[in-house]
């Protein structure tokens, strides 16, 4: 059996099948999945229930103290967040958190709140992580980084079609306004902006489905591993 501890990180906008993807080989190579963009959308939760602007920096940082965001793992393997205690894994779903998260994402003080704590997951077992500056910033030594990618109109049609599978259907031109808005946001930002690792792989999944663009991961990784 092999007992190395090994990381890889999956940065890249958003739409790209980070999330599904990232779960797939969790699942698939037995390791644990942290989805880190959850992390600022449940700062972003807390934010937008306090009625406070997330683009006030000075505010957003008051309250950094009054906020513990903990993930825990159900027996299925989901993670939870809980913010303060309470599960608001389906609240920071919701579209409107979306920008909040972004906003918030984007100060350096919240960014360093929650530094160690991504950190620390990785120190004691595998994991894949994904996010924005994963490679870069939070796990610079990761074994294997990933930069997914996919076409901005593709990304989006993608998303409609979720939406519309979760029964809260939106208009494709507003979700493509708000996805290259969230784009723009997330690689102008000062701060650990979304950019590829130099030694990171590109993926592309524009033109490739779900099975295919998982059998691609998983391969890199098995080589970037040296498994075979
Ligand atoms: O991946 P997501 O859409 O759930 O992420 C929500 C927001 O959080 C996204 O707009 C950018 C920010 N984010 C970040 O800045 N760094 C990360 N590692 C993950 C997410």
């Amino acid at each position: 059996m092999n007992e190395r501890i090994y990381s890889i990180a999956i940065d890249g906008p958003s739409g790209a099948g980070k999330s599904t993807l990232a779960k797939a080989v969790a699942a698939q190579r037995g390791i644990l999945y942290v989805d880190t963009g959850a992390i600022y959308r449940s700062i972003g939760c807390y934010v937008r229930r306090k009625g406070i602007d997330p683009k006030d920096s000075e505010s957003v940082i008051a309250v950094l103290p009054e906020i513990h965001v903990d993930m825990v793992y159900s027996e299925d393997g989901l993670q939870h967040m809980l913010l303060n205690g309470e599960d608001v894994t389906t609240e920071i779903r919701l579209p409107e958190i979306s920008m909040y998260a972004s906003a918030v994402s984007a100060i350096p003080e919240v960014r360093e709140f929650l530094l160690e704590m991504q950190r620390s997951l990785a120190r004691t077992r595998s994991v894949i992580m994904d996010g924005r500056d994963i490679g870069t910033v939070v796990l610079p030594d990761a074994d294997v980084k990933i930069f997914l990618t996919a076409a901005v109109e593709k990304r989006a049609m993608r998303r409609v079609k979720e939406l519309e599978e979760r029964g809260t259907p939106r208009p494709y031109e507003e979700v493509l306004r708000e996805m290259q808005q969230r784009d723009w946001a997330d690689t102008h930002r000062e701060i650990a902006p979304l950019k590829q690792a130099d030694d990171a792989i590109p993926v592309d999944t524009s033109d490739i489905g779900f099975e295919d663009s998982k059998l691609l991961l998983l391969d890199v990784i098995r080589r970037r591993l040296g498994e075979e």
